[in-house]
């Protein structure tokens, strides 16, 4: 089955296997964004299992765009810890690699002290309670441009084997892709051409900071599901752009792959899932077919089983990224490659104590994760 064959990228580093943990936020590093033990230890546990590639949750590359209690790559005193996280994720021999982020309009404002909350635009978010940003500068656009480029040279100095650029999701790299959340009228906005230009330069600015051996990943969600958001051609134009940019892959981000559901800006955890009208063609094909081989293309939502992942695959994929699946069950990779799927835990133990201990999760994500019903199962 191709999901347990080797893959080589563009810049040479090979991935064992197809799977990938996705990057996931705990909420409980320390205030200075480093990791304490327990972050670590969720991270050893699931990396032990065989994936071929741990992403690490969204590190922030500025202070005034954390949007949770995350860990940070923002400036030399994040390097050891950095260091220690990236020999956690590659506890079986899998492939390390650091997600970083901005949160523009959705950082938050108990994280970010006295700073005042700046986005591409004065346009607040669709999330309720959102306060509205101040327009980020030219030089502001520029110095945070800079700050992913310095993010990815500690990831590099801190022995990452790779970069994902965190594009999806409604953060700032996202948001100056959309029409929804960037109004401005410089080379930073207005036409979609402009509208690419921040992403874009991101991900030159990370491909030049890692140099050529190193893994560039540029995570997308492929359209947005609010009136009025960018669509699956405008992004299938933007890939073709990061692909010419020799980028080693391109992640489709999706709440659930089968629907083509984006997450979407107010997502809900509980009750009925908003209807969203989808492109007729699953985005995992369609932007597979714009890449055309010249960056792998991952896909991510929903993959709870290895015939899960061989869909994602059969759709255009090259890799999958497991999310829930792995919060859950720890040892997921380990019973799907042994088989033995059908051990596969189904959701959280009711008891909160036996969460933390049993599935080595955080006290802090436990709350984290339950405070929004409905988003991970519970048995
Ligand atoms: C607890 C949790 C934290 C997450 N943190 C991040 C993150 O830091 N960066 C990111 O790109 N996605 C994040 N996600 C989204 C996941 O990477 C994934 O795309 C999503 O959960 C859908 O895949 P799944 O159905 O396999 O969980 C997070 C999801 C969960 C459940």
């Amino acid at each position: 089955m191709v999901v347990w064959t080797p893959l080589r990228f563009n810049c040479g580093r090979e991935i064992a296997n197809r799977f990938v943990i996705a990057p996931l936020t705990t909420d409980s590093s320390r205030e200075d964004g480093t990791s304490p033990e327990n972050e670590v230890e969720f991270v050893r546990r699931r990396s032990a299992s065989g994936f071929g590639a741990t992403i690490s949750s969204a590190a922030y590359v500025e202070e005034g765009g954390r949007s949770w209690q995350g860990i940070g790559a923002a400036h030399d005193g994040h390097l050891s810890s950095l260091h220690r996280l990236a020999e956690a994720m590659r506890a079986a021999g899998g492939l390390a690699i650091l997600q970083i982020y901005d949160g523009g309009r959705i950082a938050k404002p108990e994280l970010i002290g006295e700073q005042v909350l700046r986005a591409p635009s004065a346009v607040a978010s669709l999330r309720p309670g959102a306060k509205t940003p101040r327009a980020m500068t030219s030089d502001e656009v520029e110095n945070l441009i800079a700050s992913f480029r310095e993010a990815a040279s500690l990831a590099r100095k801190a022995g990452f084997d790779g970069v994902e650029i965190h594009g999806a999701n409604h953060y700032a790299v996202h948001q100056f892709f959309s029409p929804r959340a960037n109004h401005r009228t410089d080379n930073w906005g207005g036409t979609l051409s402009k509208r690419m230009n921040f992403p874009l330069a991101v991900a030159q600015a990370v491909r030049d900071a890692l140099g050529p051996k190193l893994i560039a990943g540029f995570r997308v969600t492929p359209f947005e599901a609010e009136a009025d958001g960018y669509t699956v051609e405008d992004a299938k134009l933007l890939c073709d752009e990061l692909a010419r940019l020799n980028l080693d892959y391109i992640s489709v981000s999706l709440d659930d792959y089968r629907l083509s559901r984006p997450t979407g800006e107010t997502r809900v955890y509980s009750g009925p899932v908003e209807k969203v009208s989808t492109p007729a063609e699953n985005p995992i094909t369609a932007f597979a077919r714009v890449i055309a081989g010249r960056s792998a293309v991952m896909a991510s939502g929903g993959i709870k089983t290895c015939v899960d992942a061989e869909g994602a695959i059969n759709l255009g994929a090259d890799l999958v990224a497991v999310g829930r699946a792995v919060v859950v069950d720890p040892e997921w990779l380990a019973k799907v490659r042994s088989n033995s799927e059908a051990s596969i835990l189904a959701g959280l133990p009711k008891d909160e104590l036996e969460i933390a201990k049993a599935l080595s999760i955080p006290p802090r994500m436990v709350e984290y994760l339950l405070s929004r019903p409905g988003w991970i199962p519970r048995l």
